[in-house]
């Protein structure tokens, strides 16, 4: 069995401060032509890019005032996806209509929900509290791949030392979850040169878009937070969005910088490693796990929920 490649939930479409007021994005999401833009008073939308027109690319339009305009023969839509004006003196078609997608503008990053039956959302992901923390610094990764693959290995505990090099891997509490919500809290020891540090991760994962990791590092008495991002865009390839942040610190801003950078980099030389395997993974739907591998099953059948069309599949079956 394959799985679906587009889970229902929140994907991040890029940093928030990567679409200006009046700056139109044409992309490929979910396997769908997308316009992502943001109006003249900093509304962010998304609709479906074909224009119900004469199909041009709305992806390539123009923000105008709070409407998004079409490049071919200028008919404007609204926050609703209707048409509401047209160069022509005739009345407005009333059918001209786009799909609109809903988006949130949370922690930084803009989050589109996708379904593949068009429902609407049916939970969130927080705003988490950034008091002294900066926003965060993104790397975007394309490859071959599944969300469900990437977020699997914030618990696949084997991996860490076999790939990563992390050793005294454990979890220090049961894994958690609560609807869309789950928490994995484990600790490492991380080796740079001949440097070692006890690392404590927080894995916070909202749907199988949305990863906030906490990382403390006692020794240092550093906190960091990472972000895992993964959305699908099409042909079985997702686009795999990496995020760090850092709070302030006695330097300031400086200080933010330099260690989102630094942590940026850090968790870019592990995705690296990852992805070659990742790209070449085939799903199976009944992996012979064993000890040491970490809560992969709960994390599984935790996982089901964002597929729908499985639930309607088994239960049809029983
Ligand atoms: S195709 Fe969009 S206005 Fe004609
Ligand atoms: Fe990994």
């Amino acid at each position: 069995m394959r799985l679906p490649e587009r889970p229902t939930g929140w994907f991040a479409a890029c940093a928030a401060g990567d679409l200006k007021r009046g700056d139109v994005q044409s992309r490929r999401l979910f396997g769908e032509s997308i316009a992502l833009y943001r109006t003249e008073s900093g509304r962010v939308r998304a609709s479906f890019a074909t224009c119900p027109h004469l199909g041009a690319n709305l992806g390539r339009g123009t923000v105008c005032g709070e409407y998004l305009q079409c490049p071919f023969h200028h008919f404007a839509f609204d926050g609703d996806g209707k048409c509401v004006d047209t160069p022509y003196d005739g009345p407005v078609p009333r059918q001209a209509r786009v799909r609109m997608l809903e988006v949130r503008e949370r922690n930084g990053l803009i989050l589109v929900w996708w379904d593949d039956e068009g429902r609407a959302p049916s939970w969130e992901v927080p705003e988490h509290d950034q008091q002294g923390w900066g926003l965060p610094r993104l790397k975007c990764f394309r490859f071959k791949g599944h969300p469900q693959d990437t977020t699997e290995n914030s618990v696949d505990l084997g991996h860490f030392a076999t790939v990563h090099g992390f050793s005294g891997v454990e979890m220090t509490e049961r894994l958690q979850t609560d609807g869309p919500e789950m928490t994995a809290r484990y600790r490492f020891i991380h080796h740079l040169g001949p440097a070692a540090w006890n690392v404590e991760f927080t894995a916070r994962v909202f749907g199988l878009g949305y990863s906030l990791v906490e990382v403390h590092i006692p020794k240092l008495g550093s906190r960091v937070r990472l972000f895992v991002l993964p959305v699908p865009v099409e042909n079985g390839e997702i686009e795999l969005r990496l995020g760090a942040a850092a709070p302030d610190g006695p330097l300031g801003r400086l200080q933010r910088s330099i260690v989102s950078r630094a942590t940026l980099w850090l968790l870019a030389r592990d995705a690296n490693q990852d992805i070659p395997i990742w790209k070449e993974r085939v799903y199976l739907e009944r992996p012979v796990l064993a000890r040491g591998d970490g809560p992969i099953g709960p994390y599984r059948r935790w996982a089901r929920q964002f597929y729908p069309s499985l639930q309607t599949q088994s239960s049809e079956v029983a």
